[in-house]
């Protein structure tokens, strides 16, 4: 069953999507060569809990931080850990953060100082993919033309979509109906409404789609050792025109 929310909803769901994205955009700041990705969770994690946040992925299925760093050839679920950061690397940064029992959710992947071009082109076809797949969320649509969207520019790039992992419905929990796979035929899966708030989160390889977990039982991680990149955001849809995206400053 598909959850829609109210407008008061929408908007509280609206502030916890805000401090996703500020917390985001003050840890884009921190990037750089040395720094270690717990030194990023305890940056996030104080700068939410400073701002009347809670991190929603600490404790999620015991997952034990608050952000997830995915580092080059990692694809998403990775761990901070005391690794360094160094130049060349691209960091993909998921944090989800509750505001009064409602879940914000969103990713970026972010260049470690100057990287290669072919790091900078997955980055940046995999978020044109995202807002491709966003500019499909309106009402009157259905869910798999937001998929299609997605799926059709990753591989027109010549890049494969995850298909392990997927988008999701959000509101009360991080993780409701519907799924949003990123790959699919049009015109299928439920119409979209007023009240739907999605999270839409392409991953994708450059090399082939396949991907498997860590002993960690945590970080996916590409099969074939490519690069992947992960954006994310989450969007409301709204009674006509383009869909609001929450997780946007
Ligand atoms: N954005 C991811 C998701 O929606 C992050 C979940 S990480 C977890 O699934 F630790 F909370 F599982
Ligand atoms: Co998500």
């Amino acid at each position: 069953m598909i959850i829609l929310k109210t407008p008061e909803e929408i908007e509280i769901m609206a502030q916890a999507s805000k401090l996703v994205a500020e917390t985001l955009e003050a840890l884009k700041k921190e990037i750089r060569p040395g720094v270690t990705t717990e030194q990023l969770d305890r940056f996030a994690e104080e700068f939410i809990i400073a701002r009347g946040g809670r991190p929603a992925f600490k404790g999620y299925r015991n997952y034990p931080k608050t952000l997830c760093t995915s580092v080059n050839e990692q694809v998403v679920h990775g761990i901070p850990s005391k690794r360094p950061l160094k130049e060349g690397d691209i960091v993909g940064l998921d944090l989800g953060v509750i505001v009064d029992g409602f879940y914000g959710d969103a990713a970026m992947t972010v260049a470690v100082g100057a990287v290669s071009p072919e790091a900078a082109r997955l980055m940046k076809v995999t978020e044109e993919a995202l807002y491709l797949g966003i500019e499909q969320a309106v009402v009157g649509n259905r869910l798999s033309d937001i998929s299609h969207a997605i799926q059709r520019h990753v591989e027109a790039a010549g890049y494969s979509v995850v298909t392990d992992f997927v988008g999701h419905g959000i509101g009360r929990q991080l993780h409701e109906e519907p799924q949003v796979p990123n790959y699919g035929k049009p015109g299928q899966g439920p119409r979209l409404q007023y009240g739907m708030v999605l999270a839409i989160e392409p991953m994708v390889n450059m090399g082939g789609s396949a991907v498997r977990i860590l002993d960690d039982q945590w970080t996916a991680v590409t099969k074939d050792g490519s690069l992947s990149a992960h954006f994310e955001h989450t969007i409301a849809i709204q009674p006509s025109g383009p869909a609001r995206i929450l997780t946007k400053l």
